[in-house]
């Protein structure tokens, strides 16, 4: 149950993955449909940036929403990736991407002229599409976001959104743009559109005021790409990016965000600082890059209440996905999916049998509005500031000093390389032996 959708079946084993503070609706204003999607009557063009695991399920899920959804354009780094993806989309049987409704091949559009490879392809892909669909390594969000806003596009973007605080204030720009030019943006924090979590937060005050709370993400890790004969540097971190902070943002923010952002959301509000302690122990070969395979964050909002988040990557160990609030009336137990008085009596159970995909939700409700004209969903703010509540969780890790919210965003920190290029050096190089350095926490200085 805490695998992520980025595999064939995931989608059945899902159950309980994460979406806002604002509770993801908006006023929803009926705007005409000519100011929404250009395509002939009543068709909503798509465009996919970034075709790998994920980009090819959420591009299905677009595909089998209710309305008259075309993929017009595809966008990735590698060829390889993009014709994968094609391929699958393209199928006669996509039961094992857990559609199980035979195929979506007659919704796909793009001759060879509308598939876009490199660093710049998602700027061309963008411009066919009335929404996109931005489901790269979390570094390159930042630029592709802001693209797609400064393009006029509606978008589903997957988290995290970010890696860094200055790509953070990239995100939180072009969110305002959006909402100045009321594009939906729905971001991939799927617990906001799954029924358990819903119905626990419409509860929420059953519990009174959260005082403290719980998070956590242990499981083994994930895959590691092999570097080959012949790559440049350049292709070996983006082929195996989850190793690499630029790309990556540490699996505190890759993976972690889920459980975080769910607590932020509980609690209205983002945390004033962190601090807390983190390392590899087991997870430190070459192939690892710099990423720590453990972190645990004490995170205060300003109203003294504590979150403690923990996440690890070792295999053999507990494995737990899960969220938990303690308010001074109860207690809320995400996974339960249960709302408890102080003393452990079971006060509300969301009954199991009626829960959704969140993933194929996150979809339906976005074309829904766009086909209606609805301005309904503005998530990237808090896509924005959940990201950098685990940007904020690594630095404490990361450098083992207490953290502050306000210095963090405001650092301007950017840790992406300052040319795309499959020959340019990215800001993290291996030594003479292959390794790579790993933050040192008493030395990592942030300010
Ligand atoms: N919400 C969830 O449960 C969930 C689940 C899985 C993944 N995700 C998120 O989706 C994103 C992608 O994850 P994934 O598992 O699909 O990874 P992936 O490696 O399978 O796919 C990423 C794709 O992006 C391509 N890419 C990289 N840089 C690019 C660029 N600059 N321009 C165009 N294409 C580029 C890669 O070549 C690759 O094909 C991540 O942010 C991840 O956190 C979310």
């Amino acid at each position: 149950m805490n695998k992520e959708n980025n595999s064939p079946n995931s989608r059945r084993e899902f159950v309980k993955q994460g979406s806002i503070i604002a509770g993801g609706l908006i006023a929803a204003p009926l705007l005409s449909q000519a100011n929404y999607f250009s395509g002939a009557v009543g068709e909503i063009k798509v465009a996919l940036v970034g075709c790998g695991g994920r980009g090819t399920g959420a591009a299905m899920q677009a595909l089998l929403t209710k309305q008259n959804v075309k993929l017009v354009a595809m966008a990735d780094a590698f060829r390889d990736r993009l014709d994968g993806c094609y391929k699958t989309l393209t199928a006669d049987d996509i039961s094992d991407w857990g559609g199980g409704k035979g195929n979506v091949k007659q919704k796909v559009d793009v001759p060879e002229e509308r598939k876009y490879t490199g660093f710049d392809g998602y700027k061309k892909a963008i411009a066919h599409a009335d929404v996109v669909i931005l489901t790269t390594p979390p570094g390159f969000r930042p630029i592709h976001f802001e693209e797609a806003i400064n393009q006029g596009k509606h978008v589903f973007m997957e988290k995290p959104v970010a890696t860094d605080p200055a790509g953070i204030k990239k995100v939180l720009d072009a969110a305002e743009i959006a909402k100045q030019k009321k594009l939906n943006v729905v971001v991939g924090l799927q617990r906001h559109y799954q029924n358990s979590y819903r119905e626990l937060y419409k509860r929420k005050d059953k519990i009174g005021d959260i005082t403290s709370a719980q998070a956590w993400w242990n499981n083994d890790g994930v895959w590691v790409n092999a570097r080959k004969a012949g790559q440049t540097e350049m292709e070996y971190q983006m082929r195996n990016w989850y190793y690499f902070v630029w790309l990556c943002g540490d699996h505190i923010a890759e993976q972690h965000i889920h459980n975080i952002d769910v607590v932020n959301w509980f609690k209205g509000a983002y945390p004033v600082k962190a601090q807390g302690m983190g390392g590899r122990q087991v997870r430190k070969g070459k192939d690892h890059g710099e990423i720590f395979d453990h972190h645990y964050v004490e995170f205060t909002y300003a109203d003294g209440s504590i979150l403690n988040s923990q996440c690890r990557h070792i295999p053999g160990t507990m494995s737990k996905v899960d969220e938990l609030l303690i308010g001074t009336k109860g207690t809320i137990k995400c996974g339960a999916a249960n709302i408890t008085t102080r003393d452990g009596k079971i006060i509300y159970q969301f009954d199991k049998k009626t829960e959704n995909d969140p993933y194929q939700t996150e979809h339906d409700e976005l074309f829904a509005a766009i086909e209606k004209g609805e301005y309904k969903f503005a998530d990237g703010e808090n896509g924005a500031k959940s990201t950098m509540t685990s940007i904020l969780g690594r630095m404490a890790t990361y450098s083992g000093q207490v953290v502050d919210w306000d210095k963090a965003i405001n650092s301007g920190i950017n840790i992406m390389p300052k040319t795309y290029d499959w020959a340019a050096a990215p800001p993290v190089l291996p030594d003479a032996d292959g390794f790579y350095p790993v933050p040192v926490p008493g030395k990592v200085k942030y300010f």
